[in-house]
């Protein structure tokens, strides 16, 4: 059988056949042979807008890896500053590479003192913190002129060491200012999770972190450091496609993330849980979602349809770090509707399981997080995904991203003036 498939051309009855390549045909040669004939992509739900080799995802089995690495394997046996290091150079690091990484990254955490006196401080008390996240992450483009050179590849990765070990300075500054707390400086002395651990809640004294939450917090980040061509990855690279710097081209992944489609939905699956509000209320609430009123947040992916097995991690997870904080009250409301629609028709014919964010928002929330962090959390987690699909496009030299559209409005007409409508 042909690896290829053939188009024929109805209105001319000319054909031609192109080869599947990767799973993928070639538009360009759709292009050639069908000018002016565009495809209709809402969601770009069919159309592969790049080869890459950083993760491979099969929705249909429920499997997911970096560098072909499983994502279970690295979960419990790597650290996110090495996850986040195979993303970027694409092998795991030697002993003596992964000590320079780490020392690079760790002594690149802090930000100019402008970020505190100036930038943060000129947002009210209030602000959501991704709002900071996202304006702090386009501001230290200003700081670093040097990173528009990015056909430069040390230029490039400077900025992404600079840009993964800034986040957790970023994040954990939003939280303060939030809170009218003074920032806490990094500490070069601690690991990557713990010193942003410490950055967010130290008051005083020693913070003592508990290994369980310092482990879940690792893997938390390893398990959100990449998903392919998502949402805000894809903000990345058409940002970036434009040949803008990587601050600004992350600065739009943080834009994409925020809504609750995408990594907001953590957030939106706490606020659902408490709208719910008591056991008894579930089924009702479901009887909402199958008729369209409501949409079961944390559940359904565009490309898993079947269980996404970063929610299965965080599941266990969950019950490690409520063994050290309590149960969170909201578990038994989670389990009862992911048990509800594991059995509903609805659910089933649709393939709607529960995804990353459904129990990752518990966990955040029995660690001490408030809601409005967790999209941040899931911001520092993939940074190496975006930078490492940035880089990745500027190696391979990509077109700037521009699409067609099928134009559906007026034909020419003749402007009327005001006077006369
Ligand atoms: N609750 C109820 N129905 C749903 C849901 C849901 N969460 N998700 C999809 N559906 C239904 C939808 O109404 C549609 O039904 P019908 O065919 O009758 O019109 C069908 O399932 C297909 O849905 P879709 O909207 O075409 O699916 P999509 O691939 O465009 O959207 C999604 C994917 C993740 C945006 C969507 O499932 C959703 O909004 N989920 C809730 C938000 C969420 O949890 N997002 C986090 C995603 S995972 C982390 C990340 O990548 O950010």
């Amino acid at each position: 059988m042909p690896e290829s498939i053939t188009i024929t051309d109805n209105r001319s009855g000319t054909s031609i056949e192109i080869p599947i390549e990767n799973g993928g045909i070639d538009a360009a040669e759709w292009r050639r042979f069908l000018p002016g004939v565009w495809f209709c992509d809402p969601g770009l739900a069919t159309t592969a807008a790049t080869t890459s080799s950083i993760t491979e995802l099969d929705g249909d089995n429920g499997v997911l890896r970096y560098r072909g690495y499983p994502i279970e394997q690295l979960a419990e046996q790597s650290s996110f500053l090495e996850v986040a290091y195979l993303l970027v150079h694409g092998e795991l690091p030697t002993r003596a590479q992964h000590d320079e990484w780490v020392y690079e990254i760790t002594h690149h955490t802090f930000v100019h003192d402008n970020f505190r006196k100036r930038i943060y401080d000129a947002f009210h008390y209030d602000a959501h913190p991704m709002g900071l996240l996202t304006s702090g992450v386009a501001a230290l483009s200003t700081f670093y002129p040097e990173a528009k050179e990015i056909e430069n590849p040390k230029i490039r990765m400077e900025q992404i060491v600079r840009l993964i070990a800034k986040m957790p300075t970023l994040a954990a500054a939003a939280y303060r200012h939030s809170q009218g707390q003074p920032y806490v400086f990094p500490d070069n002395l601690l690991g990557y999770p713990e010193n942003f651990l410490n950055m967010m809640y130290r008051m005083g004294g020693e913070y003592e972190i508990h290994p369980v939450l310092g482990k879940a917090m690792e893997i938390l980040l390893i398990l959100h450091a990449d998903h392919e061509q998502n949402c805000s990855t894809t903000a990345a690279r058409v940002v970036g496609s434009s040949h803008a710097d990587p601050y600004t081209s992350v600065a739009a992944a943080c834009a994409a993330l925020y809504g609750p489609r995408h990594g907001g939905a953590n957030e939106a699956v706490i606020n659902m849980l408490d709208e719910i509000g008591d056991y008894s209320d579930v089924d009702s609430f479901m009887k909402t979602v199958k008729s369209g009123e409501n949409r079961l947040m944390g559940f359904g992916h565009r490309v898993y349809k079947n269980y996404d097995p970063r929610a299965k991690i965080i599941k266990k997870s969950a019950y490690d770090v409520f063994e050290v904080t309590g149960k969170n009250p909201r578990l038994d409301l989670a389990l009862k509707i992911e048990e509800i629609a594991t059995n509903d028709s609805y659910f089933i014919d649709r393939r709607l399981y529960p995804n990353v964010d459904f129990y990752s928002g518990l966990i955040y929330q029995s660690m001490g997080f408030p809601t409005e962090m967790f999209t941040v959390l899931f911001a520092i987690g993939r940074t190496p995904g975006w930078l490492a699909h940035w880089n990745e496009m500027m190696e391979q030299g990509s077109r700037i991203a521009r699409p067609r559209q099928l134009y559906t409005g007026p034909e020419m007409r003749d402007f009327v003036p005001l006077s006369e409508r």
